[in-house]
């Protein structure tokens, strides 16, 4: 006899044993996954460059965001905890993957930056794990790696650790030109996987995060090698504010 589901915790885990293990990409089993992904560092990764989110650069030069706690989550090799440190924010980066992690660690120590990164799953790391609440929480491509029933999890971590009046910016695939999955959510549960990851529309993205209000939602700008930002226009990029009043 299995009795064993009494909690919302229990009933997300289910849902997370109906993928097929090798498809998993977001709990700690996946961790695996991601250190092999990030092993061969010369690999054409374009967000393997030591770079920021193009997004992200425009909203500190415009002042939407300003320095205090941030959190980067799934921040991988940590190009973007990196450019928040070095603009004066206080940064968390939480990655699933040691080699991520500790390549991170490398870029840190080289810049001088003191970024405090945590190898673990982000959705089940305690307030007291972290240093939140926080200013900022920051997101370049993990939430669209996440089944559609994580995104419980995700929205609970916003509530927790997001202060009121902070910020919200994430960047997620758009359908169209990225090969995302368009597939409906019910689909990833028949199949047992995600298919490289789901593609979002704006209204997604505003329905999803309504508690948040939309700052800016706009597709990341294409930008050149030689550029010093990463851009990709085939994702979304959102920047939301969460209510000063709550
Ligand atoms: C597409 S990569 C993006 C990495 C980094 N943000 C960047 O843009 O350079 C997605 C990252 O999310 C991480 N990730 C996925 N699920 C996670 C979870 N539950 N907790 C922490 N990190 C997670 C993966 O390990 C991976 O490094």
């Amino acid at each position: 006899m299995d009795r064993n589901i009494y909690t919302v915790e229990d009933v997300l885990e289910l849902l997370d044993g109906l993928f097929a293990p090798e498809a998993d990409r977001w709990t700690s089993g996946a961790a695996t996954w991601w250190d092999d992904f990030y092993t061969d560092r010369s690999k054409p990764v374009p967000f393997f460059a030591a770079k920021p989110d193009e997004n992200l650069a425009s909203y500190l030069d415009r002042e939407l965001i300003t320095p205090g706690r941030a959190l980067d989550l799934g921040c991988g090799p940590g190009r973007n905890a990196l450019h928040l440190a070095s603009h004066g924010f206080q940064v968390d980066a939480v990655d699933l993957s040691p080699t991520a992690i500790a390549w991170a660690q490398e870029r840190a120590l080289q810049a001088g930056a003191d970024i405090r990164f945590r190898c673990a799953d982000a959705f089940s790391l305690t307030e007291a794990e972290l240093n939140g609440p926080y200013d900022l929480i920051y997101d370049s491509g993990c939430f669209h790696h996440l089944p559609p029933h994580r995104r419980i999890s995700y929205l609970d971590l916003l509530d927790r650790l997001l202060v009121p009046g902070g910020h919200f910016a994430l960047t997620c695939f758009a359908p169209g030109e990225s090969g995302a999955s368009t597939l409906p959510d019910t689909a990833f549960y028949r199949d047992a996987r995600l298919h490289g990851g789901l593609a979002y529309t704006s209204q997604d993205l505003r329905r999803i995060f309504s508690r948040v209000a939309e700052v800016e939602i706009r597709r990341m700008h294409d930008e050149p090698v030689e550029s010093a930002h990463f851009g990709e226009a085939f994702l979304w990029t959102a920047l939301f504010r969460r209510n000063a009043q709550e």
